[in-house]
């Protein structure tokens, strides 16, 4: 019998790959390759399975894969897929939530921290011998043990991230979420709280919320006007939660006092990017689950789905 074919794409791990290929013919394209070229979209005209990081699967790419079986996301978030398009076709959706959960909120604390202590700014500093004296006021960072954190959007991410701050860094945590979650207010006391006051009671402000319709540009001016001055914007969700422009402004205007942004609007964000003129805020390269034992981790979860659904079963993860 004819092995089903498999289209993976952007880091998809060895491990995984190998996986699949035990009962399917896996093609590998080691970017996300666009319908332009010629082995993607034949490919795609054949494939029962297309597994990877944030490919944008729409109504226009469905139409080019008249076989596909599972749209499988090496990824939590799934913005990137177009479930209304895949449900009306019967195509499997698929993420991999709970296995990078830890591994993300270690990155997105991470953050907090070199924005709070500004780190990548002093670790410059005496990279460029600058240090030959004591070090000047202007590089003081704030304190983050013991300040208010306000988590946006309380998924698991979110509770891991709460995790740490209580535990780690004796915080308090107030927390915006469609959904009370009496366990994480049991564990980490944590308070539901309106986004009102989340913005204007936290030091740090910390975006974890899916990309949906109703979160994009959440963070918008007036949100950022609602921060104390002295707060900290950090993003470790998606780039359209936040109105990106009025990050800037805000920014500029001092009313809050910095940043820390690991997933842009753009990505790769580009090199002109207003956000990147500012010293003081800390910009990663979506590495928020970017290790390589969690990405073969959730490599694997996801060529799990993929077999699932091949195998004529749902997937685990389903959407
Ligand atoms: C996720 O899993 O959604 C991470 O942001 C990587 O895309």
């Amino acid at each position: 019998m004819e092995k089903p074919l498999v289209a993976a794409y952007n880091r998809v791990s060895r491990e995984a790959r190998e996986k699949l290929a035990e009962t399917c013919e896996v093609r590998y394209f080691e970017q996300s390759e666009t319908l332009e070229d010629p082995v993607f979209r034949e490919t795609m005209a054949e494939a029962a399975a297309i597994i990877g990081i944030e490919y944008e699967v729409d109504e226009t790419f469905l139409e080019k894969a008249p076989h596909l079986r599972i749209a499988a996301n090496v990824s939590v978030g799934y913005d990137n897929l177009d479930l209304e398009a895949l449900k009306a076709r019967g195509v499997y959706a698929s993420n991999t939530p709970e296995v990078l959960n830890d591994t993300t909120a270690d990155a997105i604390f991470g953050l907090l921290l070199a924005a709070a202590r500004r780190i990548p700014e002093t670790d410059r500093y005496v990279k460029d011998g600058r240090w030959q004296n004591t070090l000047p006021d202007e590089y003081f960072g704030v304190d983050v043990h013991h300040r208010t954190l306000g988590i946006i959007g309380m998924g698991r991410i979110g509770e891991a991230i709460a995790k740490r701050a209580r535990f780690g860094f004796d915080m308090d945590v107030l927390y915006y979420n469609r959904s009370q979650k009496r366990e994480a207010e049991e564990k980490y006391g944590a308070s539901w709280t309106a986004l009102e006051p989340l913005l204007e009671q936290s030091d740090f402000v910390c975006t974890m919320t899916p990309l949906t319709k109703e979160t994009y540009h959440l963070m918008d001016e007036a949100a950022f006007r609602r921060m104390k001055s002295s707060a900290i914007f950090i993003n470790g969700s998606r780039g359209g939660v936040v109105d990106e422009e009025a990050l800037v402004k805000a920014l500029q205007n001092r009313w809050i006092r910095s940043a820390g942004v690991d997933v842009f609007s753009e990505e790769p964000v580009p090199s002109d990017h207003p956000l990147l003129t500012f010293p003081h805020v800390v910009t990663l390269p979506h590495i928020g689950s970017f290790t390589e034992e969690n990405e073969n981790n959730m490599s694997l979860r996801a060529a799990e789905n993929v077999l699932q659904v091949l195998n004529g079963k749902k997937p685990q993860d389903q959407l």
